[in-house]
């Protein structure tokens, strides 16, 4: 039997009717075995402060080790003034501490942008990026995905209605699971 590989999803809305939480349910209902994916909230986490550290707040703790758990990690993330939502920038910097125990080190991951918008949250999915190569994320570079129209992609139950969009998430997460494969370190060198 093939080993199951374990995705940590990161949405980067927290409403709830939220069209990044639909492509998300979707990319989850696409994924090719064996991918696992799993979504992880973050709307609770406490604001990044260094002075709460030690003990850390208690909302931190579990999620930095469900990270340190992933074998890579996917986010779906809107645009918020042409960037990266502060919710999902505060997750990225709880995760990224304390200082020399990140826990996004070498972690595979990919990012998809949606909006309702026509240029699909390009801005955000490239300033995600900046973060994710500081954090040494590797992010998959093709396909790229920037969903846009995502209001006219769903029907009223949260069903993705798109055949096209269908075909193209499929496609982005068979070439995730092989970007997974390429850019998983040996865990004998560290990662
Ligand atoms: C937005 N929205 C937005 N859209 C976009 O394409 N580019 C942008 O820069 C912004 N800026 C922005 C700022 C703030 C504070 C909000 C609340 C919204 C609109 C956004 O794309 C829209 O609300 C989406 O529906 C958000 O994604 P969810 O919540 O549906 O997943």
């Amino acid at each position: 039997m093939e080993k199951s590989i374990n995705v940590a999803v990161l949405v980067g809305s927290l409403r709830k009717a939220s069209l990044n939480r639909m492509v998300a349910n979707s990319l989850i209902a696409l994924a090719p075995a064996p991918l696992q994916l799993e979504m992880i909230e973050i709307g609770h986490l406490p604001i990044y402060n260094q002075d709460a550290e030690d003990p850390a707040p208690a909302a931190w703790t579990p999620f930095r080790e469900r990270i340190r758990s992933a074998d890579a990690v996917l986010f779906v993330t809107p645009e918020h003034n042409r960037s990266v939502p502060a919710a999902l920038k505060n997750a990225l910097d709880v995760g990224s501490r304390p200082y020399g125990k990140s826990a996004w080190a070498g972690k595979p991951g990919a990012v998809v942008s949606v909006s309702p918008g026509a240029i699909g949250g390009f801005g955000a999915n490239h300033h995600l990026r900046q973060s994710l190569v500081f954090l040494d994320v590797p992010a998959m570079q093709q396909p790229e995905a920037y969903i846009g129209h995502a209001d006219k992609l769903f029907d009223p139950h949260g069903n993705l209605i798109n055949e096209e969009t269908r075909k193209f998430l499929t496609r982005f997460m068979q070439a995730f699971g092989a970007w997974i494969e390429a850019n998983t370190r040996s865990k004998s060198h560290g990662a």
